[in-house]
């Protein structure tokens, strides 16, 4: 976490966020950039006492941080480059729940670094992953490339002109390196801490640079790809947090959702943070697949009224004083998994204005 990232942001549990919140620094580093990067510590709030950790440079703003801790101890102590200090991972243990299976951390850190991979090539490889001679459906996934969701948050990114965002979910970071490119303050935020360090890798090269990722073939076997980022990195920061939640200070000029929001248990309540951390006249931008994996049906934005999802979302939108400014209900989000195994959605995408 940057030093100077701390002032945008606030404590997620929503009775505070008065208070600024404070570093207590373990351990430090610059990065290239010559900014401050808290490598290690404990950010407090004033308001309720909660402490929330930062072990190798990633800030975990998680209110339920035992329950968090559950899912991702083992991995964060079982980092092979950037292992916590012997007092940090002392104090992440007492904070975890004791039913903790390490076993189980440790199964999920190996999927999740699959999945990571697969979103470094997503956000800053398609090009070439998508120009692969040998796909006979290489033509095609050049075409879905050229106007793919990317390609128009790009578009939109410039028509809009934030000077300052939040990205939310953001994975490995591509649209927070997009905007940080136009010279917008954003924040990226994701759940998955091992998404969160590579992006804060990839776009600040902090704790160290990420030059390279796994693009994956038959198997477990891969071959090793280059990574080029484009991004100003001054104007970038990246950290655990739920979409959930409140995370940024005050509000932005833009917040997104890039297939997102048919992922989270509460829809709704996603799509109230978004507003309430957006600026009146700011922007809200949503793409979605809609697939609604391990959401209760009932939860779906029109689900229980059995609406179509993008005329609930429209409606939901409205309900809470957003106007579209842009839509198209079909852009391509391409997707590889390894060499044999693509995915292609064709997702929501609506630029919504806040009155
Ligand atoms: C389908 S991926 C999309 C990632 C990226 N926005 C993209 O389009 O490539 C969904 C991301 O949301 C994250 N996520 C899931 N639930 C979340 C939550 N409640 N708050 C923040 N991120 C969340 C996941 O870890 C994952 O990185």
């Amino acid at each position: 976490m940057k030093a100077t990232s701390l002032s945008f942001l606030r404590c997620p549990a929503s009775r505070c966020g008065q208070s600024p919140l404070t570093a207590d620094v373990w351990a430090r580093t610059q990065l290239p950039t010559g900014e401050d990067d808290v490598l290690e510590g404990l950010v407090s709030c004033a308001d309720c006492g909660g402490s929330y950790p930062v072990v190798a440079g990633v800030l975990l703003l998680i209110e339920d941080l035992a329950g968090y801790l559950r899912d991702h101890l083992g991995v964060i102590l079982h980092l092979t480059d950037f292992p916590p200090g012997e007092a940090m991972a002392q104090w992440l243990t007492s904070r975890a729940p004791d039913d903790t299976d390490a076993r189980y951390v440790r199964r999920s850190m190996k999927l999740e670094e699959r999945y990571v991979n697969a979103f470094l090539g997503a956000h800053y490889d398609r090009d070439r992953l998508a120009a692969d001679p040998e796909n006979p459906l290489s033509e095609l996934m050049a075409a879905a490339v050229a106007r793919d969701v990317w390609t128009r948050c790009s578009t939109l990114v410039d028509e809009v002109r934030p000077g300052s965002a939040l990205d939310a979910g953001c994975s490995v970071g591509g649209l927070s390196a997009t905007l940080s490119q136009r010279q917008a303050r954003t924040i990226g935020f994701d759940t998955s801490f091992l998404s969160v360090l590579a992006a804060r890798r990839a776009v600040l090269s902090g704790p160290t640079p990420l030059d390279a990722y796994r693009a994956y073939g038959e198997g477990d076997r891969y071959q090793e790809h280059g990574l080029t980022v484009a991004a100003q990195p001054r104007y970038a920061d990246f950290v655990v947090a739920s979409a959930l939640a409140p995370t940024a200070a005050g509000p932005v000029d833009l917040t997104c959702a890039i297939n997102l929001i048919d992922l989270v248990p509460d829809p709704a309540r996603l799509l109230d943070t978004l507003v309430a951390q957006t600026n009146e006249g700011g922007h809200v931008l949503i793409t979605s697949p809609y697939g609604w994996s391990d959401v209760a049906r009932n939860r779906w934005l029109g689900g229980a009224a059995g609406q179509s999802s993008p005329d609930a979302l429209r409606s939901a939108a409205a309900d809470r004083g957003l106007r579209v400014a842009w839509e198209d209900r079909q852009v391509p989000w391409l997707w590889r998994d390894y060499s044999r195994f693509w995915r292609l959605h064709s997702v929501d995408a609506v630029l919504f204005v806040r009155t």
